[in-house]
């Protein structure tokens, strides 16, 4: 096939660079997106009276039938005709001849591609902020019904403090809200409009950049024709944000691993999300989740591979930008297979407040709470804490717990100690007394989720 370049060439492309150069096997999923564009930019030249109106609308007209014909998958792409701003070309010059030729006036494949992909990322983002709000919407419903479902909470990895499976989870939920900021962040800076960049020096037509900037729903125009063709910050930032989705979602995976495990038994996951061993007849794994957290790896590779690429480039466009594509496509893909998925895993799991409770007994987790009596009742902290320090110490000795300890017992190590004691100790107080904002608190975790819970329907 003749290139549509090919005016200064006398030899064909060798097939083996046709298939190295070309990037239609991974941008053809752009294809709304590039006719989309070409539209408005024919729109604009044919207001312009750059090229005739009547060329406009029939070039407008087109690849309005193009695209119908490949959503209907009636066009085969061509490997040769390299990526999908020139397939559709060729095809729109096939089918009404020179009137196609005059759509790429005013413009460069440069400020094509960063058009495209400004647009098929906002696409994604909003596909991808939808999945995220779904997550944040079973974290709410969740965490409702286990107020009072009392857990051990951790510091490294150690019993420390009691808290609720509510206050753990909307910990997560803090997380998938700052997701969706970012993401929004990350939405507001790419929504910026290149066309009018040309191949890097901008253009002698007189195009109305601001035109096509409205009609495509753009917020603004870039306003460097060098920046407008090589700036793929925007790719490295969605990059991120979606490593960072990933990073939470891989951390929750991980405690879904440690809970569902015969030593915790926190949790049972549901028989349709986990699988079996091949040999093993009693196992049941989660590797739903052990997936997510080894995807998260992927995604990672993605950022660091898209970081390594822009680094050493030349102002301003380079052929090595076209490898920005499958990284980023790549992240987009996983992230958007393990959101609903990872939603569902937990939106189906039994909790096992029993085991959770049991938990939450051993380990001294009310210790801080027995130090704190102490300083309600006039001693200094640090002495409270030497104190209780002797407590666990003698507890671990007589392989017993703090509030198995009879009240002679108790006294020994501080006269301040009085029958309340019991009450002020218990799990149900640790939890309920935390009522500063942020804090495990029933009434606490009921405020934060009724207002994240209007928030999130007003948006
Ligand atoms: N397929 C190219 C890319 O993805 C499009 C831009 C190519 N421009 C050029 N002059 N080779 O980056």
């Amino acid at each position: 096939m003749a290139k549509l370049w090919g005016g200064r060439f006398s030899k064909a492309t060798d097939t083996q660079v046709d298939d190295f150069n070309s990037s239609i096997r991974f941008d053809a999923r752009m294809y709304a997106q590039d006719i989309e564009g070409s539209q408005a930019h024919a729109r604009m030249l044919g207001k312009q009276g750059i090229i005739p109106e009547a060329d406009a609308a029939l070039i407008v007209k087109t690849l309005g039938e193009i695209r119908q014909d490949i959503e209907d998958g009636k066009v085969e792409f061509l490997i040769d005709a390299e990526d999908i701003h020139m397939n559709i070309e060729t095809i729109l010059i096939s089918r009404i001849g020179n009137v196609g030729k005059r759509l790429h006036t005013g413009r460069s494949r440069n400020d094509q591609v960063a058009l495209d992909i400004r647009m098929y990322l906002r696409h994604e983002i909003d596909t991808i902020q939808a999945e995220v709000k779904a997550l944040r919407t079973t974290l709410l419903s969740l965490a409702s019904e286990h107020l009072a479902t009392i857990m051990p909470g951790y510091t490294h990895l150690q019993k420390a403090q009691p808290i609720t499976l509510a206050h753990h989870l909307m910990a997560y939920y803090e997380m998938f809200h700052r997701d969706g900021s970012r993401l929004d962040d990350c939405r507001k800076r790419l929504n910026i409009m290149p066309l009018g960049s040309g191949a890097l020096a901008g253009t002698t037509y007189p195009l109305d950049r601001d035109f096509v900037a409205e009609q495509l729903n753009f917020d603004g125009i870039t306003q460097n024709s060098l920046d407008g063709v090589s700036d793929r910050d925007f790719v490295c930032e969605l990059a991120f944000d979606l490593s960072l989705i990933m990073t939470h979602l891989s951390r929750f995976s991980e405690e879904i691993i440690l809970w569902s495990s015969h030593e915790f038994s926190f949790i049972d996951l549901d028989d349709a999300y986990s699988t079996g061993s091949s040999i093993m007849p009693q196992k049941k794994n989660p590797d739903v989740a052990e997936l997510v957290r080894g995807k998260t790896g992927r995604v990672y590779g993605s950022l660091s591979g898209l970081l390594t690429m822009l680094k050493g480039l030349p102002l301003a466009y380079n052929k090595d930008m076209q490898e920005d594509k499958e990284q980023i496509f790549d992240a987009i893909d996983t992230v958007k297979m393990c959101l609903p998925v990872f939603r569902n895993m937990i939106a189906t799991m039994t909790v096992r407040k029993d085991r959770m409770l049991s938990g939450a007994k051993g380990g001294f987790t009310n210790a801080t709470d027995v130090a704190d009596y102490l300083v309600k009742h006039g001693l200094p902290f640090r002495d409270a804490h030497s104190v209780v320090g002797r407590m666990v110490a003698y507890c671990i000795e007589k392989d017993t717990v703090i509030d198995a300890l009879s009240m002679e017992e108790m006294q020994e190590f501080s006269p301040l100690i009085q029958e309340d004691i019991y009450d002020a100790i218990s799990l149900t107080t640790c939890v309920n007394e935390r009522k500063l904002v942020g804090g495990p608190a029933m009434e606490t975790m009921q405020n934060i989720i009724k207002r994240y819970q209007n928030e999130d329907a007003e948006a």
